[in-house]
């Protein structure tokens, strides 16, 4: 008995003195729900509607409020005022990566999307300048994603028009988009190399290893073997499934919404015609495509929280001062779908980028790609390949749903981490 009373006496006090430490340093964190000693607040964050969640939270403390996963302070920036001032006003203190374990098991903290500090500001640099110098090799980014777009109809071409789901080269595409800019060459939608992608990296690394090298006179050198792994892996990583994901969506919303897919192919037989490929130049007299696209990557909300982020410093933000290494999450959503930008943001409507005369109006709040030193490397990558893909398959093709419209579930199911519409098949029909 005595013992029992014991043990539940000293339990108490640790309970007691840890919570009295985490209020001392909760001083100078944003305010935020109490938590519970080691699961945190956990248990009042519904996964499965972690945005909500995150909104019901910033109604009661503001857009700027802590939270606690586990033991660990997470300071969420909730909507665009917030997370503006944090990445773009203080950018560099912002810039860290947040350590999320899994990430660390599979990129060992190098590469460009998980490393920090130098090491990630060199990668990040050479690697834009070398994307660069390579894309405007022999042939320009810009050719080699037409001509992906035209494999990509050649292959939807062999489905004669029956029910297909075209995940698969909806993958391939993104994914030789890349192979093509590094390796100055694609791989067959076939290839075994497809299947074990790891083993050509390995083996076509020695390309970039030569420029890698040419580098090489840095003291605390980036440029090992190991890193140039880690780099072209974060490219091929971070370029195929989210490409992918917001392609099959764009379809589905394609196919639930016809009156928008009319008006995109009026557009794209007025600008382009049957004659001729879809070129970057075009999207400008094509505004409403624009909204289109525009308007796939807010409704999808593809990284509802971006990547996990951390201080580099103290910083003094707001009223607060945030620890260097907290974890910072900044809610995309709260931005891509607030109310005020955005009337009636669970809708999807091209409207939200056109203004009154159907001109294409930009949008500050159009931060699918987050913003600031963090922001996605291949922005504008991304977006010529939506643009390319898009507009060549809706020249080729008149997309067929396989149920009514109306019954089409367009709800992006979101996670924590990412969003993926349900399967599905389409017919592409010959134009
Ligand atoms: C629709 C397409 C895409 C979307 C929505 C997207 C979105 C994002 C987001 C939200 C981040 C995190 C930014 C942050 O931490 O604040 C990111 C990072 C990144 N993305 Fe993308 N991305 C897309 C396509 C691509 C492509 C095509 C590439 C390849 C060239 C790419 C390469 C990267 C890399 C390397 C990072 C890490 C950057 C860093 O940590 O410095 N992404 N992306
Ligand atoms: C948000 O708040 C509303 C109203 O108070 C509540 O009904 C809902 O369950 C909350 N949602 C989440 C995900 O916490």
């Amino acid at each position: 008995m005595d013992l029992v009373m014991g043990s539940v006496l000293i339990l108490t006090c640790l309970l007691l003195f840890s919570y009295w430490k985490r209020s001392c340093k909760r001083g100078k964190l944003p305010p935020g729900p109490t938590p519970l000693p080691i699961i945190g607040n956990i248990h009042q964050i519904d996964v499965k509607n972690v945005h909500q969640a995150f909104t019901n939270f910033s109604k009661i403390y503001g857009p700027v409020f802590t939270l606690y996963f586990g033991m660990k302070p997470t300071v969420v920036l909730h909507g665009y005022e917030a997370i503006k001032e944090a990445l773009i006003g203080h950018g560099e203190e912002f810039s860290g990566r947040g350590s999320a374990p899994i990430f660390q098991m599979i990129s060992k903290d190098l590469g460009i999307g998980f490393s920090n500090g130098n090491a990630w500001k060199e990668t990040r640099h050479f690697s834009l300048l070398t994307l660069r110098k390579l894309g405007v090799g022999k042939r320009s980014i810009e050719n080699q994603i037409q001509e992906e777009a035209q494999f990509l109809v050649e292959e939807l071409k062999k489905t004669n028009g029956s029910p297909y789901d075209p995940s698969f080269i909806l993958t391939c595409a993104p994914c030789n988009v890349i192979c093509a800019i590094i390796f100055q060459n694609r791989l067959e939608y076939n290839d075994q190399g497809f299947v074990n992608l790891v083993e050509k990296l390995n083996a076509n690394s020695k390309i970039l290893s030569s420029l890698w090298l040419q580098e090489n006179h840095n003291q605390q050198s980036i440029y090992t073997r190991e890193n140039l792994i880690a780099t072209l892996n974060d490219l091929f990583v971070g370029g195929t499934d989210t490409l992918k994901t917001t392609m099959r969506f764009a379809l589905l919303l394609l196919l639930k919404y016809p009156h928008v897919t009319a008006k995109v192919q009026e557009e794209i037989d007025r600008v382009i015609g049957r004659q001729r490929s879809p070129c970057l130049q075009d999207r400008k007299q094509m505004p409403y495509t624009d909204a289109v696209i525009h308007e796939v990557q807010r409704f999808i909300d593809i990284a509802p929280n971006s990547l996990p982020h951390e201080v580099t410093c103290d910083v003094k933000f707001r009223n607060y001062l945030i620890p260097k290494g907290t974890a910072i999450v900044t809610s995309l959503s709260s931005v891509l779908y607030d109310s005020n930008e955005f009337p009636n943001p669970e809708t999807f409507d091209p409207g939200h980028f056109l203004d009154a005369k159907g001109n294409f109006k930009k949008s500050d709040y159009f931060m699918p790609f987050s913003a600031g030193k963090r922001v996605c490397l291949g922005e504008g990558l991304a977006r010529m390949e939506l643009f390319l893909f898009l507009t060549t398959i809706l020249q080729n093709f008149k997309l067929k749903s396989l149920v009514p419209p109306k019954d089409i579930n367009d709800t992006p199911q979101a996670n924590v981490i990412s969003v993926s519409p349900p399967p599905f098949q389409l017919c592409f029909i010959p134009l």
